[in-house]
């Protein structure tokens, strides 16, 4: 087995040859070197794994932390940046957010809010996504006969939802999500993104204080905490509130929004399946699946550090080294996934990592894949003529961010 310090390219992830593909890089690594070290854009090197089989033996192996303060957390991003937020700490709050803690303390904070991202709590929400979409679609077609998607339709659904599931004034989401992107961009400078953050955990902090101070918190997420933590008779944990709603209205908005437009994108380039899917929409769950994994749009958002010496795919890792797993090579894994290039929705590819593995793994998970189905479905049903109103090549991919996808997707009907 070969492990080696091989610098990828300073833009990690590295180069796609086609916005629609993997970076070839992968492939190469996969059958190469499937465990090796990178020079990390932020400083420092970290462990590349890009099989499937690795990828959710490190996701499952408690000896890999979450913790980004720990010396050796892969540093992707060269200045303060998501990971930031993520290990709080000092001036920026007090509580690490949920996707970097570990062990009790992270199955604590999860437990608290699992039930509001039950199978059976998605279903109840399911009109009023469908109404939701249904709104933004009306106003499409309102408008004429062209539109940006991001905007009409990508970014505000799971942006509403988010909001009326968080509590948080769905009036204030210019603010938030430009906050949210300047985060996640690789792009923005040091002093943009500890502009962000300080806005956002401000904004967070305040909505909750408020929250708390009233008479009735009210019947949303946020409410519901506070209701639950004053039932059991104790005080209301600021601090892991603040935290939990944070992740939630970062992690929830973004992440949905660019697969809906990639895939959007995937389907009008695939005129096949998307017929297959208008005649019979029982097909859309599989293919959302395959969308999921096709496109693995999160990054290097599933790093770890090594608490001690342990071993991967046969190469010995050694305690406070990074570690990446990248779910993007691991999904196009062909020992699993035949012909990962093509996308096919026959496959069965629920199995995929692209929520993640093992305890992190995606607390949303359910929602986004209610939200997709109830967009392809319904997008497609009510514009029969939708296409794009560029090539594909000519789309402005986002290939500076945590998460893929796209900055604008102008389309028409
Ligand atoms: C297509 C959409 C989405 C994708 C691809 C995605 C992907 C992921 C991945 C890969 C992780 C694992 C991170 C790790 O192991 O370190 C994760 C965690 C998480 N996601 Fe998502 N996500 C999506 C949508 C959402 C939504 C809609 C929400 C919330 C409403 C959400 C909330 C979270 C939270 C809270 C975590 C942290 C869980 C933990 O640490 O236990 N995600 N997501």
């Amino acid at each position: 087995m070969t492990s080696s310090t091989d610098p990828i390219p300073a833009d990690f992830p590295p180069p796609r040859s086609c916005p629609m593909h993997q970076p070839a890089e992968y492939e190469r690594r996969r059958t190469e070197a499937p465990v090796a070290k990178a020079e990390m854009p932020g400083g420092g090197s970290a462990w590349l794994l890009t099989t499937f089989d690795d990828v959710r033996a490190a996701l499952s192996d408690p000896r890999l932390s979450s913790d980004r303060r720990r010396q050796g957390f892969p540093r992707y991003a060269p200045t303060i940046g998501i990971n930031a937020a993520v290990s709080s700490g000092g001036s920026f709050g007090d509580r690490p957010l949920m996707i970097g803690l570990d062990g009790d303390e992270h199955a604590q904070a999860r437990r608290a809010v699992l039930g509001e991202f039950t199978v059976k709590r998605m279903r109840a929400l399911k009109p009023r996504i469908q109404e939701i979409v249904d709104d933004h679609i009306d106003a499409m077609l309102a408008g004429g006969s062209s539109a940006d998607l991001v905007q009409a339709l990508s970014l505000p659904v799971p942006s509403l939802v988010i909001c009326e599931l968080l509590g948080v004034p769905y009036s204030d989401h210019p603010f938030f999500q430009s906050c949210t992107t300047t985060l996640l961009s690789w792009k923005s400078n040091s002093d943009e993104r500890r502009a962000g953050l300080v806005d956002l955990y401000g904004y967070i902090k305040r909505l909750c204080t408020d929250k708390e101070n009233a008479t009735d918190p009210g019947d949303d997420l946020i409410g519901r905490q506070i209701a639950r933590q004053r039932e059991q008779g104790g005080a209301v944990d600021h601090q892991g509130l603040v935290a939990t709603a944070l992740i939630l209205l970062i992690a929830g908005h973004e992440t949905t929004a660019n697969m809906i437009s990639l895939g959007t994108v995937a389907l009008l380039e695939n005129p096949g399946i998307l017929a297959r899917l208008r005649d019979d929409p029982a097909l859309t769950p599989a293919a959302v699946e395959e969308l999921l994994r096709f496109f693995s749009i999160t990054g290097p958002v599933t790093s770890r550090v090594a608490t001690s010496d342990i071993e991967i795919g046969g190469v010995p890792i050694r305690e406070g080294e990074g570690v990446v797993a990248l779910l993007a090579s691991a999904n196009h894994d062909g020992t699993v996934f035949a012909d990962p290039a093509a996308i096919d929705i026959d496959r069965g590819a629920r199995h995929h990592v692209a929520f993640g593995y093992g305890p992190h793994q995606c607390l949303g998970q359910n929602l986004a894949r209610l939200e997709l189905q109830i967009v392809f479905d319904t997008l497609f049903a009510r514009i029969p003529g939708l296409r794009l109103a560029a090539p594909v090549e000519e789309l402005p991919f986002k290939s500076d961010s945590t998460v893929y996808g796209l900055h604008e997707l102008p389309v028409a009907w």
